[in-house]
């Protein structure tokens, strides 16, 4: 019989939560985190801890049928990556931010500027939209400390509590998206796993409408 290969955050702030929700919905999982593979007990489900960024990749693939991520993610790199469920934690936006000091008065200020980010297509397409050119760097972590060594006029990141920017002297200027963890599914997916999903998609929804 064949599983439902499920991809979840290996380490971040999404891997806890995520772990939750499968346990909620009786997927137990007790091995470490140390192996990246793990089957449910009693369920047809194996359980991948990737990196968030490869993710995408994966589902476009069919290496993996499922995963839990930020949607934040799949609007960076998730072309043609359905969305079967919102799940409600992990709400983050993706904003510009500058620093303290910097006079803004809006997006027209940007043209011209260094943005550092991780999220380069989610930037690009909405500068373009506004009519603004700028160079991006792209960072894979940390990118908050972009302008305080001198690397950018701005960065473009996850804001969730906001206590990032405000450690590393930065204000909030543009909001250009919310995000919230989805469970998002291959295009390429068999009749016996697309049945496997609608049991755990069910079960989601009571437990998300139980946590209303
Ligand atoms: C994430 C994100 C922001 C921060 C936002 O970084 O990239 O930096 O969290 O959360 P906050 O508004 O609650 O402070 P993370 O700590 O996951 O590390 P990384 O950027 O180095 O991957
Ligand atoms: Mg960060």
């Amino acid at each position: 019989m064949s599983k439902l290969r499920i991809a979840v955050q290996k380490a971040g702030r999404l891997n806890e939560d995520s772990m939750q929700i499968l346990k909620d919905i009786g997927i137990n999982i007790d091995n470490g985190k140390d192996q990246l593979k793990a089957s449910a007990k009693g369920f047809p489900v194996e359980v991948f801890y990737l990196r968030n960024g490869d993710i995408p990749q994966y589902l476009k693939d069919g290496v993996v049928d499922a995963a839990i991520i930020g949607e934040n993610v799949l609007i960076e790199k998730g072309n043609g990556i359905n969305i079967a469920e919102k799940l409600g934690f992990s709400t983050c936006r993706v904003c510009i931010a500058v620093p303290k000091a910097t006079k803004y008065n809006g997006l027209k200020d940007l043209e011209g500027k260094r943005i550092a980010t991780s999220y380069p297509n989610t930037v690009r397409d909405y500068l373009d939209k506004n009519g603004v050119n700028a160079n991006l760097h792209i960072i894979n972590g940390s990118v908050e400390i972009a302008p305080n060594i001198g690397l950018a006029d701005a960065i473009c990141d996850i804001v969730s509590s906001g206590s990032t920017l405000f450690k590393n002297n930065l204000k909030e200027v543009e909001t250009i998206l919310k995000s919230e963890a989805v469970l998002a599914v291959s295009p390429i997916l068999s009749e016996d796993k697309q049945a496997i999903l609608d049991t755990i998609q069910f079960r989601i929804k009571s437990v998300l409408k139980g946590r209303q």
